[in-house]
C-alpha cells in the first residue's frame, strides 16, 4: 500500500478506455444512458475552478508573475544574488525538493494522478507551468482544460516551492512587488509590507483536509492542531519555530546594509531530509526533535519506566503527512552488549484506504503531552537499556512497493527509485538514551551524533 498527503488510492481512468465503456453502455443500458455517456465524455462543458472548488486555495495558481524591477525574472536564483545566505539555507530545504522528491515523482507518475492538483501545492506558480488552467470540463477533476502557457520558466518550475511561492505577488496594474514584514529597508525592488499575510501563508498547504472522491482525501492539519496547541505556545506560529530568528543583514555583506533580525530559511521539520547529503544540514538550520526524554526509573519489581514528553512542537507529533510515524524502542543488553530482547512501540496515524478512505485509529502525542512507557526487565542479564526513538517518513514495504511499481516515470528517476533505500532517507533516530542498571545513570547520545549516525544509515 502506498500512500502519502493526499491520499490517492484507486483513481477513475482520465481518458482513453472510453471506447470499450461506451459499447458496454450500448448493448447494455439504454440507449438514453449511453447517449448520456457519450455527450458527457465528448462534449464541452467548462466549468471555471472557482465554481468546482469555491475558496480552495490550491485549486488555483499563483498568477503569472512578470520580470520584478531590480531584479529580473522572480527566480529563487535571482533573489540569491543578493540574498545569499537565505538562498542557501532554503536550497537544502525540503521545500526546494518538492518537485524533485523522489516519493513525489514516483505518485505523480501513476496514471490517473490528478497531477495539476499536486503540483498547485508542490509547483504553485504559473510561471513554473507549462500550461495553464481555468476551467474543469464537466466540472471533473480528472478533466483539466489546458492551454499552453506562453510565459513558461523551467528554471524556475525546477525551483518548486520558491521565493516567490511566498513574497511575490502582483499589484493592482499588474505589477510584480515583494511581499516583505519588515519595512524600513532600503532594497532594489518594489515591496509591500504585510506580516500577517506571510506569516499564514504556511496554512494554505499546511491545513487542508479535503475529500476530492471517497477514496481521494488530502489530510494536513497542522495549522489546526497548532491552534491547540496554543495555550502552552502563546504567540507563537509556524514561523516563530520554522524559520528561528537570527541576527544578520538581510543581505550579502559587500551590499553593506545593517544587522536586522532575520529569519533562518532552511525550513526543518522532522529531522528526515531528501537527500543524505543534507543531514549536516539539520542542526544548524534549526532542527530541534519534538519529543524529549523527561527520565528512566527502576522500582524494585524489575521494572523500567520512562517518560517522554511533546515539549518542542506546537502541534501533535507527528504531524502532516499522515504516513509519518515515530517507533519508539527498548533494548534490553546484557553484559557483552548482546540483544537479550527488544520492545516496540508505534505513534502515529493508521488508515484503511479501501473501498474508501478512513481514519482508523490515531494516538499522536498532543502538545506538551507527557506519556509513560513501563516494561518488565526481561532476565538479570540485563546490565544496559537502551530508550532509542526513529522519525519515519518513509516505510520500508511503500518503499519496496515504490520501486517495483514505477513504471512511467522519466528514465533518471525510475534509475533512483529501482533503489530507493540508497537515494532516499526514509527514517531518522532522533533521540537515544543508555540506563545503566548498577549505576542506574542514564546517559544520552548528542544530536550531532545521532546525525551523524543517520547519514550512514538505509532504510527504515
Ligand atoms: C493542499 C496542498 C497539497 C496538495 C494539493 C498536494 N500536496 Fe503533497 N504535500 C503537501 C505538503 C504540505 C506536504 C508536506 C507534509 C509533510 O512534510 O508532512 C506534502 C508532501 C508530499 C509528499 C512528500 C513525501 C511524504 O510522504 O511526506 C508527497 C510524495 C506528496 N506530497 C505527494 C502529493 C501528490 C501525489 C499529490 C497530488 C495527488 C499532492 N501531494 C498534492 C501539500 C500538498
Ligand atoms: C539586487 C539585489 C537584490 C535582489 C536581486 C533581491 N533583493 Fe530583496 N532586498 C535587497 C535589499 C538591499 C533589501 C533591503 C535590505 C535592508 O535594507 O536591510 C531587500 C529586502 C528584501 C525583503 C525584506 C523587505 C522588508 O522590508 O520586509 C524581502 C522579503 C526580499 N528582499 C525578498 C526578495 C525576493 C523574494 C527576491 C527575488 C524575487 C529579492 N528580494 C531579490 C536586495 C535584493
Ligand atoms: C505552496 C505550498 C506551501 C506553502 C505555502 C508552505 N509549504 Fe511547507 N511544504 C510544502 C510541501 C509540498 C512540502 C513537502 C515537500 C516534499 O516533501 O516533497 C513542505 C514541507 C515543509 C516542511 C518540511 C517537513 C519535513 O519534515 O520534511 C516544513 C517544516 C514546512 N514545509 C514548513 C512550512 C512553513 C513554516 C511555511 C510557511 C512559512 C510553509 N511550509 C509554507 C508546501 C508548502
Ligand atoms: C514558505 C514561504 C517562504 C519561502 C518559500 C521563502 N520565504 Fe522568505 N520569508 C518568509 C517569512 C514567513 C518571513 C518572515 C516574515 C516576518 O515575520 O518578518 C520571510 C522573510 C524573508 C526576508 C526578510 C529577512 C528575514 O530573514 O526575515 C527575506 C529577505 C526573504 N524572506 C527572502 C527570501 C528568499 C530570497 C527566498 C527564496 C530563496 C525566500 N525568502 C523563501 C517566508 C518564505
Ligand atoms: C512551538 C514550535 C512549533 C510550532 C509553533 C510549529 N512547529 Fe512544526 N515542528 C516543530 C518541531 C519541534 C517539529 C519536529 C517534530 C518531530 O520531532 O518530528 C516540527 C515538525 C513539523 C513538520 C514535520 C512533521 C513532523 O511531525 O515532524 C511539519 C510539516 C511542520 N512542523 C509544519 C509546521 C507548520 C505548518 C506550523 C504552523 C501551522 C508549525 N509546524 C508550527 C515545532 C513547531
Amino acid at each position: 500500500m502506498d500512500i502519502n498527503g493526499c491520499k490517492f488510492v484507486p483513481l477513475k481512468k482520465r481518458t482513453g478506455v472510453k471506447f470499450t465503456k461506451i459499447l458496454f453502455s450500448i448493448s447494455f443500458v439504454s440507449v438514453i444512458g449511453s447517449g448520456y455517456v457519450i455527450w458527457n465524455q465528448f462534449s464541452l462543458r467548462p466549468v471555471p475552478l472557482e465554481s468546482v472548488f469555491p475558496g480552495k486555495v490550491w485549486s488555483k495558481t499563483i498568477p503569472q508573475l512578470p520580470k520584478l524591477d531590480g531584479v529580473g525574472e522572480p527566480r529563487a536564483e535571482n533573489c540569491g544574488k543578493c540574498h545569499t545566505e537565505i538562498y542557501k539555507e532554503w536550497q537544502s530545504s525540503t521545500h526546494a525538493h518538492a518537485l524533485s522528491d523522489l516519493q513525489f515523482q514516483a505518485e505523480l507518475s501513476k496514471p490517473g494522478q490528478p497531477e495539476w492538483i499536486c503540483l498547485n501545492c508542490h509547483i504553485p506558480v504559473q510561471n513554473q507551468r507549462e500550461t495553464r488552467i481555468e476551467a474543469l470540463n464537466h466540472g471533473d477533476f480528472n478533466r483539466p482544460i489546458e492551454a499552453i502557457n506562453p510565459g513558461f520558466d523551467l528554471i524556475m518550475k525546477n525551483e518548486a516551492v520558491t521565493c516567490a511561492t511566498c513574497h511575490v505577488r502582483v499589484d493592482e496594474v499588474g505589477k510584480a512587488y515583494v511581499l516583505g514584514g519588515n519595512g524600513k529597508t532600503s532594497p532594489p525592488h518594489p515591496v509591500r509590507i504585510d506580516q500577517q499575510k506571510l506569516r499564514t501563508r504556511c496554512l494554505d498547504c499546511h491545513n487542508e483536509t479535503y475529500n476530492l472522491s471517497s477514496s481521494l482525501v488530502c489530510y494536513f492539519k497542522t495549522g489546526d492542531e497548532m491552534k491547540e496547541a496554543q495555550p502552552h505556545f502563546p504567540g507563537k506560529d509556524c514561523v516563530s519555530c520554522h524559520l528561528p530568528d537570527v541576527k544578520r543583514s538581510f543581505v550579502d555583506g559587500v551590499l553593506k546594509k545593517p544587522i536586522r533580525n532575520s529569519h533562518k530559511h532552511a525550513f526543518i521539520g522532522g529531522g528526515v531530509p531528501k537527500e543524505f547529503s543534507l543531514y549536516e544540514k539539520q542542526i544548524p538550520g534549526g532542527y530541534k526533535p519534538g519529543v524529549i526524554l523527561n527520565g528512566w526509573e527502576q522500582s524494585k519489581s524489575e521494572e523500567i519506566k520512562i517518560t517522554y514528553q511533546n515539549a518542542n512542537a506546537g502541534h501533535y507529533v507527528p504531524s502532516g503527512d499522515p504516513e509519518r510515524f515515530l517507533r519508539l524502542e527498548l533494548v534490553f543488553l546484557d553484559e557483552a552488549q548482546r540483544e537479550i530482547e527488544k520492545k516496540v512501540s508505534l505513534i502515529g496515524q493508521t488508515w484503511k484506504w479501501n473501498p474508501e478512505a478512513e481514519l482508523v485509529s490515531e494516538n499522536r502525542l498532543r502538545p506538551k503531552e507527557t506519556r509513560i512507557w513501563k516494561e518488565k526487565i526481561p532476565s538479570n542479564q540485563v546490565t544496559k537499556i537502551i530508550f532509542r526513538i526513529y522519525h519515519v517518513k518513509l516505510k520500508e514495504t511503500t518503499s519496496a512497493y515504490m520501486s517495483s511499481s514505477v513504471k512511467h516515470a522519466d528514465p533518471f528517476i525510475q534509475t533512483k527509485i529501482s533503489s530507493l533505500k540508497e537515494n532516499y532517507p526514509h527514517s531518522s533516530i532522533i533521540l537515544e538514551s543508555t540506563f545503566d542498571l548498577k549505576s542506574k545513570r542514564a546517559s544520552e547520545t548528542s544530536l550531532q551524533e545521532l546525525f551523524k549516525r543517520n547519514e550512514k544509515r538505509r532504510g527504515e
